[in-house]
C-alpha cells in the first residue's frame, strides 16, 4: 500500500513503528495538528508506516485514537500500511520510534545512504526510544514522548529550511 507520493515543493516526513497502529499514527496526526496550528500545512506532507505486516489494513489502536481525541485530533480513515524500499525516495525524513524500528527500517530500505533515517527522539535534548504502548499499555507516557519529539523535529526542520 502506497501512503503518499513525493512532492518536491514540500518536505516529506514518514513516521515508522512496528505495527503502524499505536506510535507512528500518533506521531503522524499529532505532527499534522502542530503544522495546522502554525499554518505550515502547505510546506509538508506527512504519513506513517509499519515495519511488520502484523496489522496491515487495520485502523488505529483504540488507545491511540482515545489519546488523540482527548486533544481534539481525529485520525479517521488511517489504516496500517507497510514501509517499502521506494519510500526512501518519497520522503526527506524517515523517523523510527525506537532502535528496533531503525534496525528493521534499514533492512527494508537497504541502508541509509542519504542520512534520512533517525529516531524521533534523536531531535530532542534527551535522545531515547519511545516505549511501545501495545506492550506497556501506557498511552499517556507515549503521547508525552511523541509530543516532545514532534516539537523538537519541527524546530529542527524550520531551522534547517531557513538555512537553505
Ligand atoms: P506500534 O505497536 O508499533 O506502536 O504500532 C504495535 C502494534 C502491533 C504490534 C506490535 C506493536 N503487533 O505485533 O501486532
Amino acid at each position: 500500500m502506497i501512503c503518499i507520493h513525493k512532492n518536491k515543493e514540500k518536505t516529506g516526513i514518514l513516521f515508522v513503528c512496528l505495527g503502524n497502529i499505536c506510535r507512528s499514527p500518533m506521531a503522524e496526526f499529532l505532527f499534522r495538528d502542530l503544522l495546522t496550528q502554525r499554518g505550515l500545512n502547505e510546506r509538508f506532507y506527512v504519513a506513517s508506516a509499519a515495519t511488520s505486516r502484523e496489522e496491515l489494513g487495520n485502523p488505529v489502536h483504540p488507545g491511540t485514537r482515545k489519546k488523540l481525541a482527548e486533544k481534539g485530533i481525529s485520525c479517521t480513515g488511517k489504516h496500517a500500511c507497510q514501509l517499502s524500499p521506494a519510500d526512501y525516495q518519497r520522503y526527506d525524513w524517515l523517523l523510527g520510534m525506537d532502535s528496533g524500528n531503525i534496525r528493521d527500517m534499514l533492512r527494508i530500505l537497504g541502508g541509509d545512504s542519504d542520512g534520512k533515517v533517525r529516531r524521533l527522539l534523536d531531535f530532542s535534548a534527551r535522545p531515547r526510544d519511545i516505549a511501545d504502548p501495545w506492550f506497556t499499555g501506557n498511552f499517556d507516557v507515549t503521547y508525552a514522548d511523541i509530543e516532545e519529539g514532534c516539537l523538537a523535529l519541527l524546530d529542527f526542520l524550520l531551522v534547517e529550511e531557513a538555512g537553505r
